[in-house]
């Protein structure tokens, strides 16, 4: 082991004295990171502002350090806080004791046995969404991938059908989200009691999400249905630690959340999975031929998901290049010695899923959409935080199974009916790093019934 470094001896670009490297990171987060790992290698610092010391790890040992192994050393980064104003303590957001308590009785809701139940409901939920799309027309598919994924998480979550989800909450969140990434990103954060236009459109979503969200609540609260949706499952769910329930305010946190951090990261790997195959017709060709041999032209059914491994192979290779928790954020809450470093309480961490993804240390021709890479176990043969879309440790993401359930499901239910094109006079598709990484302008194709 060598000698042990801290912020003075750890190597990064020189910053302006006042904003330190925001700017650059502002820019272009992607090329930032990945500039700084090509050029400091496995830890570079940097700083956001005049005071805030930032450091970007890039080996994957170390991330499994500060993800897993010396996980309570840290909290997430204070970033997460403009989030608070919609979800509250839900489980993206909460820290320590509130985390894992809710942790526990949340997590049955998504495991694997419970997702099955859900995936009937996804695989409808598409079928009647695309069967609206007109042979031969074009089709922004990033904000057709967006209604997909609602019309799931509503459906999943509280039973509501497409139209009624999107009016109540599609559109209060997007604004929302809009709105959220310009506090999160600004130098300067306006206090909410200023009456800008912004400001007042910000609140005003939270406002209606709020009357949405305890509207459902109350009138489940009042049925005597048992219904075994999301909600159902939440509302059921005992405390190991007080034998207690949770509230309306935890269960609109935690709704919320999974709202959140569930609808718009599934939507864009989807668009990305959909722009990559276009681009790839011997991908398309295996893809469509997994599923003549496993489906044909029966309907689709929860358990052909197992058997759709050239899919699921496609999807993770999607997640790959272009993950869409592009970065994950620490705070150092005490301070921590990982590998040959040491970081003191108060300093954040960057840790770039897009960046290590793509590094040539792990993955040969690492900018090429290659599918197949992930057949003959390639995982078992990597370091365990060499791919992790889905970050790790206590954090994971809670709907990762989910996700690709889901993500299968949609896209074999779309090529079963469509063959889809890039538009042909389409721009250059380029990522645009926001909470989630998704495809600039959208991405747009041609949509053809087979
Ligand atoms: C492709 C789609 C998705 C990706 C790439 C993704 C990625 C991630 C990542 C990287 C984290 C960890 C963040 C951190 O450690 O700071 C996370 C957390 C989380 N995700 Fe996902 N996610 C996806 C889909 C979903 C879905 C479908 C749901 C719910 C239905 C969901 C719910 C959550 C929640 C609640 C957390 C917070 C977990 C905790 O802190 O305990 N995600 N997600």
């Amino acid at each position: 082991m060598g000698k042990i470094k801290d912020w003075h001896q750890i190597k990064g670009p020189r910053g302006s004295w006042l904003s330190g490297n925001l700017k650059e990171f502002q820019k272009d987060p992607l090329l930032f990171l990945t500039q700084l790992s090509n050029v400091y290698g496995d830890v570079a610092k940097f700083r956001f502002g005049p005071f805030q010391k930032v450091y970007h790890v890039s080996n994957p040992d170390l991330i499994k350090e500060i993800l897993v192994s010396k996980q309570k050393n840290f909290i997430k980064s204070k970033d997460l806080n403009v989030l608070k104003d919609v979800v509250g303590e839900g489980l993206l957001t909460s820290e320590k004791e509130m985390h894992l308590k809710q942790r526990r009785l949340i997590q049955p809701a998504f495991k694997k046995t419970h997702i099955t139940q859900y995936a009937q409901d996804m695989i409808d939920v598409t079928a009647n969404y695309i069967s609206d799309w007109e042979d031969g027309r074009e089709y922004l598919m990033s904000k057709e991938m967006m209604n997909v994924t609602l019309g799931i998480i509503t459906k999943t979550m509280f039973s509501m059908d497409f139209k009624e989800g999107s009016e109540a909450i599609g559109q209060p969140i997007e604004t929302y989200m809009k709105l959220a990434v310009k506090r999160m990103r600004a130098i300067v954060r306006l206090p909410l009691w200023l009456p800008t236009k912004n400001n007042k459109s910000y609140k005003k979503s939270i406002h209606i999400l709020e009357q949405t969200l305890t509207n459902i609540i109350e009138d489940r609260r009042k049925s005597d249905e048992r219904n075994e949706d999301l909600l159902g499952m939440l509302m059921k769910a005992r405390s190991e630690v007080d034998g207690l329930r949770m509230s309306n305010q935890q269960l609109m946190d935690e709704l919320m959340t999974i709202f959140l951090a569930g609808h718009e990261t599934t939507a864009n790997a989807l668009t990305w999975t959909l722009f990559l195959i276009s681009q790839h017709p011997i991908v398309m060709k295996k893809l469509n031929e997994e599923i003549n041999e496993v489906i044909g032209d029966r309907n689709i059914q929860p358990d052909d998901f197992s058997k759709l491994t050239y899919t699921q192979n496609v999807f993770w290779e999607s997640l790959r290049l272009f993950p869409p928790a592009y970065v994950i954020g620490r705070q150092v809450d005490s301070d921590v010695e990982i590998g040959d470093y040491v970081f003191k309480k108060g300093e954040m961490i960057l840790i770039s899923p897009y960046v290590v993804h793509r590094s040539p240390l792990y993955f040969e021709d690492p900018t090429s959409f290659i599918p197949e890479r992930f057949e003959k176990d390639l995982l078992k043969t990597l370091p365990s935080f060499a791919f992790f879309p889905f970050g790790g440790g206590p954090r994971v993401c809670i709907g990762n199974h989910f996700a690709v359930m889901e993500a299968v499901l949609v896209l074999v239910s779309i090529f079963q009916r469509y063959h889809l094109t890039l538009a042909p006079d389409h721009h250059d598709v380029k990522p645009q790093p926001l909470i989630t990484l998704r495809p600039k302008q959208g991405i747009r194709m041609i949509v053809t019934k087979k």
